[in-house]
């Protein structure tokens, strides 16, 4: 008999199709939309397999709507979206998407600091709307990414390569990480130090941490009145990390020069938040994993871990 398979979202059918051989599947039918909490907790409680999204939460809650589940899997690298202690109690088993995106998302990363530093959606608006009269010396000058200092916090796989694209850029580059990465120093030049002198001395400050209860608000009020008046803050990881309301008082009272975020606290965000009514802030809907060779290979990589379990097999990409 096949194991049944639930889909929290509508997958490409190219993708979903790999897997009928193992599973009987069910499948939320909306694309765009997020299946409703009532609607997925009742479809958890036969299925043994679940493949979900980051923005469904598998907590506690929905567990005790699961008795026969085994497996989850997150189309995400991160996965703060699952409690992974609950998981574990119960003996499930959950994989991401580590690896694959790497890349990408650090030239989205680099898209943000070039988009915030040289003010570029800020022109094309400006052109847009008619502003464009003349050249002229002073007109929309940003900040030179080239040769300035970028501070990384969260040396992951994803911090490494913004790193890597920062040499590139001439630029000087300290991190903090939970753990030093001495190799990585060696071979790249990057300069270990505390989070406080990272936010001291960055020109440019770039999240890549995971998000977990060490890192909730890790960027509140103190640690933005640290950073120089002409410093950048960009965020590609989660949005919990930052405290937003703070951000919005440095950024408004010109305190912080830009800030350059692909995820939030509420996600999709408010049209009627406060930070979307500043100039110096360059938002984004969470796009940093965003082309299509990386979400293919993002959905592969969950394909893998359910065929592999379809099969009986060892699964890899294990959350632990
Ligand atoms: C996206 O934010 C991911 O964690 O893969
Ligand atoms: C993600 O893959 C990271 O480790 O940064």
């Amino acid at each position: 008999m096949k194991k049944k398979l639930f889909i929290a979202r509508k997958f490409p059918a190219h993708i979903v199709e790999l897997l009928q051989e193992f599973y009987e599947i069910s499948q939320w039918d909306e694309e765009e939309i997020v299946i409703p909490r009532e609607k997925l907790l009742a479809a958890v409680a036969d299925c043994e397999v679940l493949w979900v999204t980051l923005a469904d939460q598998v907590d506690e809650e929905l567990l005790s709507h699961a008795p026969n589940l085994k497996l989850v899997t997150n189309l995400a690298v991160g996965y703060n979206n699952i409690d992974v202690k609950a998981l574990k109690k119960r003996g499930i088993m959950a994989t991401n998407t580590p690896g694959v995106l790497t890349n990408t998302t650090a030239d989205l990363v680099f898209g943000l600091l070039l988009a915030t530093a040289r003010r570029i959606p800020e022109s094309e608006r400006y052109l847009r709307e008619g502003k464009w009269k003349s050249w002229y010396p002073m007109q929309l000058v940003g900040k030179d990414v080239s040769g300035a200092t970028i501070g990384i916090i969260g040396m992951g796989r994803i911090g490494q390569a913004v790193a890597r694209r920062a040499k590139g850029f001439d630029m000087k580059i300290l991190y903090n990480n939970r753990r030093r990465r001495h190799e990585a120093e060696e071979m790249y030049g990057f300069q270990y130090v505390s989070l406080e002198d990272l936010l001291k001395q960055s020109d440019f400050v770039v999240i890549m941490t995971p998000y977990n209860s060490d890192t909730e608000g890790l960027i509140g009020a103190r640690e933005l009145a640290l950073m120089k008046e002409d410093a950048v803050l960009i965020n590609a990881s989660r949005g919990g990390i930052i405290d937003e309301g703070a951000l919005y008082d440095v950024l408004k009272n010109g305190k912080l020069w830009a800030a350059g975020l692909d995820v939030f606290e509420q996600e999709p965000i408010a049209m009627d938040h406060p930070l979307l009514t500043l100039p110096n802030v360059v938002a984004l809907p969470h796009i940093g994993s965003a082309s299509l060779e990386t979400r293919t290979a993002m959905l592969m990589l969950n394909v893998k871990a359910l065929t592999a379990y379809g099969q009986g097999k060892a699964i890899s990409n294990r959350i632990d």
